[in-house]
């Protein structure tokens, strides 16, 4: 599985190149990378692995953060209303983008970056993306079209930037007045 010393840092010049999307059909190898994205996820937010391993949480993490330029990521968060959005995601193509904007309260996190940033992120409220997602049961990529908003949809937009070489940190404003906090303050470590 992946620890800290295999996620690259800001100033890393992968970090701002744009990744390649996967074969298809998606190969073994690439849903393995998939699966080890998702672990690390998972084990980070689990208060007495993350100390054993020494993981910083995050609900989010990009192929390019374990210096993989290929367009994959795992996302794994507990939604403001309890709900558990779990996936592995490749190939994603972002369809739809509400006009609507709106912002992390507290900010913006990435496990890619380790200094303390002060400013608000905008995303768009809602997305809609086609994109091969990762089915447990079947144990295979499924293509899907899908819509998320609010808090996931944040996520799913900071994890799309990452693909593209773009970090939260060149889209840091010290007020938004044009887009709304989401409810609840949260911190995000992506
Ligand atoms: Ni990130």
């Amino acid at each position: 599985m992946f620890l800290m010393k295999d996620i690259i840092r800001e100033g890393h010049p992968n970090l701002t190149k744009i990744s390649k999307p996967l074969k298809l059909p998606i190969s073994k190898s690439a849903k393995q990378l998939g699966l080890n994205l998702l672990k690390f996820c998972v084990i980070s937010q689990n208060s007495e692995l993350n100390i054993n391993y020494d993981l910083r949480p995050g609900v989010g993490l990009s192929a390019v953060q374990v210096n993989v330029l290929k367009r994959i990521f795992a996302i794994h968060l507990t939604d403001l209303d309890g709900t558990i959005l779990s996936m592995i995601v490749a190939n994603p193509k972002i369809t739809y983008r509400s006009k609507e904007m709106i912002y992390l309260n507290g900010g913006e996190g990435c496990l890619s970056v380790d200094r303390e940033t002060k400013g608000l992120t905008p995303r768009h409220k809602e997305i809609r993306f086609e994109a091969y997602i990762y089915n447990p049961k079947l144990d295979k990529f499924l293509f899907k079209s899908m819509t998320l908003k609010d808090y996931p949809a944040i996520v799913f937009q900071h994890e799309y930037d990452h693909l593209n070489g773009i970090l939260y940190v060149s889209k840091l404003y010290d007020s938004l007045p044009d887009a709304k906090p989401l409810l609840e303050e949260k911190t995000l470590k992506l």
